[in-house]
């Protein structure tokens, strides 16, 4: 496990924040609600530590996933969103600003850091991890992370629109809709990239289009889309 995630038989232990008593307010709510794909709040212990339910499996990174597993990653966060739009967050709710949506929409409360390194694909159900991130934002925010990041939709990649299709029918994603998450993927890209380069120095994106990764990445697919239309909220087809 991660430097500061300590597991204590059927719990983890992580660093709590100010942040984490929104998150077990949230996640109190999904287990209400019973939303499967989270692990439990079981509180906080003696060294300040917020104490979770240990989900066993492994998390996917670095694997990919077939078509079928990413299906599946797109209904669990269809189904996160289900879950979480019956959410009255308190006003006095703390959230993280990392990774947070710029705009002022709160649509819901967005996971926010969606990847496969926080998602664990266990026997019996798969849950996401690492809910230190969530704020409120919109759908198609929440989305396009995880989506660029499980295709994944990087340049190069050859069954990146037909797996893109994927995963917009599994979270049930109208057409008209899909001009508009391509376009956050390309932002949660070029965010990516940057966030790699500042970790791990220039040479670890050599290559990887930070001139103009939007461009690159957006006119393979243009053909393929629905015209463009104006957008409101998202549109669900179910
Ligand atoms: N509830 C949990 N159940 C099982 N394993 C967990 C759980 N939370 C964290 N882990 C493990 O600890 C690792 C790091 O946890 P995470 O919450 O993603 O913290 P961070 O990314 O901030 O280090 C995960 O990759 C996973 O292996
Ligand atoms: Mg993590």
């Amino acid at each position: 496990m991660a430097g500061e995630v300590l597991r204590v038989g059927h719990t983890v232990r992580r660093r709590a924040g100010p942040w984490t008593p929104a998150v077990h307010e949230l996640l109190r709510h999904l287990e209400q609600v019973d939303f499967q794909g989270a692990p439990r709040a079981l509180g906080m212990d003696r060294h300040d530590r917020e104490i979770l339910s240990f989900i066993p499996g492994d998390v996917v990174h670095p694997r990919m996933l077939d078509d079928a597993d990413l299906a599946r990653v797109a209904r669990l966060i269809r189904d996160y969103h289900a879950a979480v739009a019956s959410f009255m967050p308190s006003a006095v709710a703390h959230w993280q600003t990392d990774g947070r949506d710029p705009t002022v929409a709160d649509e819901l409360v967005c996971h926010n850091d969606l990847a496969p390194r926080n998602l664990i694909v266990g026997e019996q159900s798969w849950a996401s991890i690492d809910w230190d991130l969530v704020a409120p934002g919109r759908c198609l925010w929440d989305l396009a992370p995880p989506v660029c990041n499980f295709v994944p939709l990087w340049p190069e990649q050859p069954a990146g629109i037909r797996r893109y299709r994927v995963s917009c029918e599994a979270y049930g994603l109208a057409r008209a809709d899909e001009r508009e998450l391509l376009k956050r993927c390309a932002r949660a890209y070029e965010t990516h990239v940057a966030h790699v380069g500042r970790q791990c120095g220039p040479r670890a994106v050599r290559g990887s289009g930070t001139r103009g990764p939007r461009r690159q990445l957006a006119a393979p697919f243009q053909s393929s889309l629905p015209p463009a239309m104006p957008t409101g909220a998202v549109r669900r087809k179910h």
